[in-house]
């Protein structure tokens, strides 16, 4: 969602804050800008210092083609903007600015009190220029504003409910940079004389490894020489200097043409990464450290709650079900924006996973928050270290997927699951799962990165074959229709799920038995059916309800497991999987359906990375 990047130092500011907006790109956006501290006279400050504000609607490439490329000025913050108050206009892109134009902020997040504070300062004779709710926190600053820039934040923040991630720069104060953080993520990093700001490390991966991370309801004064960190009730703080990992650096798209094919063939090294050391066919369990639970605490849990987004809460329903599979504990997925505001009932032998990519999904840190409130125990499966998410969860596991860029969430969801099936193999040892049932979940579990890479190397690039064919029936339909059953219904959620936001598709989902019960109405001689049907339990029950599609004239495109030429020819397309026990193969199925949306995107012209109204991290609720 909206990216900040700032920098003071002594180099040009502009093409570092450019570069800055650049790695921010693959959160989504529909505008940028940014504003500079810049000499009022060429000859150099002795007139005093303004500030240039530039903003352009669209990609960053459009803002750089407005900067001019001798923009002055050693101090600025850049801003990449996604729409929520207001429609996507060069005014409502940020910086906005104070009425005489020497303040400006960037903003991220919701100021909800926006209208009354608008309305208020309306009524003072301040003039709005935008529909957005951040232009009010220039006008307040101003309001605020005696000579102290950061007492006039402070002071502004204090009448302001909602989240927010700002920067701002005072032309009264051409080498500093004022920022505060409450629900929306700010890093400070350090150079040799110079100090940078960002929403989101990578941003800041090139120029310091050295970073430390705002907590909520913190302000900080950044200047060449570093940082001032204080609460926003006043108290000082400070927090020690972090290294920012290495593989933040390395997120660049190689020889594919997208982040997105890249990443879905990534998944064999990142599925590796998560389960390293993590199984242990020596005791046919498993070890997940970072949860630190003893097995006496673990026998304890009464009840467990996997909480996320997305594609993350379709990986927090297959691991419901291997919990109950294999630890015999009750367990439920839920999507996090519905059980923050329902009032939840929860008990102190309660746990919860809050599964996370960014670890800086606003819903599902709202969640966290409302399970911690009621005494519940809350632990991450995140990805991005150091996010949010990972440090307001005081125990949790990462999942070691690497960066991942491209909006549509690919090799996450595999390491997400798998990681959720180790954390059942840890409890279920704990609990129910025998030594050699174990042992034989784990080593099947072990051998998915070489069945993945051996399916990638057959599909993954072919030019003809059966994905080819399942995405040319995909491309002219109308709609699709995605089915399966236990944990193969969660895989059809998100391959209906990745055809929607990559390809525009329309796209439904459902248990396959449901069909029955309304849905099929849909169905005529046009329509693709994707059936995920695995040789598991559940494969005649499915295989029926794919005749009963096929009987209304659907055109079915069968994911089955290899060797299964009975379900093969039910298809018009099948496309076989490598075998696995019921609970991986999500692992495996899930495969072609990325390729069908990153196929079917492509050949519908899409933006493949970065699909429209849609943003990588979504930091709003
Ligand atoms: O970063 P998160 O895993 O918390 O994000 C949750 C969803 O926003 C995310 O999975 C989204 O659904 C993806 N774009 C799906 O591809």
């Amino acid at each position: 969602m909206c990216g900040i990047v700032g920098y003071v130092g002594e180099r040009r500011a502009a093409p570092l804050l450019l570069d800055g907006l650049r790695r921010l790109e693959y959160r989504g956006y529909d505008s940028a800008g940014l504003a500079m501290v810049t000499p009022l006279s060429p000859d150099g400050p002795g007139k005093g210092y303004g500030l240039d504000v530039i903003r352009r609607v669209g990609f960053v490439a459009e803002l750089v083609k407005a900067v001019p490329e001798d923009l002055p000025g050693c101090t600025g913050v850049g801003h990449t903007r996604w729409a929520t108050h207001g429609g996507v206009t060069e005014i409502n892109a940020h910086p906005h600015v104070d009425a005489v134009e020497r303040i400006a902020v960037i903003h991220n997040g919701i100021i909800e009190n926006f209208a009354s504070l608008r309305a208020h300062l309306e009524e003072e004779g301040v003039e709005f220029r935008s529909e957005t709710d951040s232009e009010v926190l220039a006008h307040l600053i101003r309001k605020f504003y005696a000579g102290d820039p950061v007492e006039a934040v402070r002071s502004a923040l204090a009448v302001v409910t909602g989240t927010w991630g700002i920067a701002v720069v005072f032309a009264d104060h051409p080498e500093m940079i004022v920022a505060s953080r409450n629900g929306s993520p700010l890093v400070v990093g350090k150079g040799d004389g110079e100090t940078f700001l960002a929403s989101d490390p990578h941003a800041l991966a090139s120029y310091t490894r050295s970073i430390v991370y705002l907590e909520d309801r913190e302000i900080v004064k950044i200047t060449r020489e570093g940082w001032e960190i204080s609460r926003l009730d006043g108290r000082k703080v400070s927090h020690a200097i972090e290294e920012l990992g290495l593989e933040l650096g390395s997120s660049e798209k190689g020889t594919f043409p997208h982040f997105m094919l890249k990443e879905i063939h990534e998944q064999p090294e990142s599925l590796s990464r998560c389960l390293l050391g993590r199984v242990v066919p020596e005791t046919g369990g498993a070890k997940l450290g970072g949860f630190d639970l003893s097995p006496r605490e673990i026998v304890g849990i009464r009840r467990l709650g996997i909480l996320g987004c997305g594609t993350s809460f379709h990986a927090g329903l297959v691991g419901a079900l291997a919990m109950e599979q294999l630890a015999r504990l009750p367990a439920f997925a839920e999507i996090a924006s519905e059980f923050r505001y329902r009032n939840p009932v929860i008990s102190s032998d309660d746990l919860f996973f809050a599964i996370s990519q960014s670890g800086e999904t606003a819903d599902t840190i709202g969640a966290v928050q409302e399970a911690q409130t009621k005494g519940g125990r809350v632990m991450g499966v995140v990805n991005v270290v150091g996010s949010t998410i990972a440090r307001t969860c005081a125990r949790g596991v990462y999942v070691h997927s690497g960066p991942e860029i491209a909006v549509a969430s690919t090799k996450a969801f595999t390491s997400q699951v798998a990681a959720l099936l180790v954390a059942s193999l840890m409890f279920g040892r704990s609990r129910m799962l025998g030594p050699a049932e174990g042992r034989a979940f784990g080593e099947d579990l072990l051998g998915v990165p070489e069945r993945m890479r051996g399916w990638l190397e057959t599909y993954g690039m072919a030019h003809t074959g059966p994905i080819v064919d399942a995405v040319e029936l995909l491309i002219k339909a109308r709609f699709v229709f995605f089915l399966g059953r236990g944990v193969s219904a969660a895989v059809a959620m998100e391959g209906a799920l990745k055809l929607k936001e990559v390809a525009y598709i329309p796209c439904m989902s459902y248990p396959a038995a449901e069909m029955k019960h309304g849905p099929i109405a849909l169905i005529d001689k046009q329509t693709p059916v994707v059936a995920i049907v695995p040789d598991d339990v559940m494969r005649d029950k499915t295989l029926s309800n794919v005749q009963e599609v096929r009987a209304r004239g659907a055109r079915v495109i069968l994911i089955h497991t290899e060797g299964d030429h009975e379900a093969a020819r039910l298809a018009e397309v099948a496309i076989p999987v490598p075998r696995a026990s019921a609970l991986i193969t999500p692992l495996l199925s899930v495969l072609p359906l990325q390729l069908f949306a990153y196929r079917a995107g492509l050949a519908l012209g899409r933006d493949i990375d970065r699909p429209r109204n849609l943003a990588k991290s979504v930091t709003v609720e």
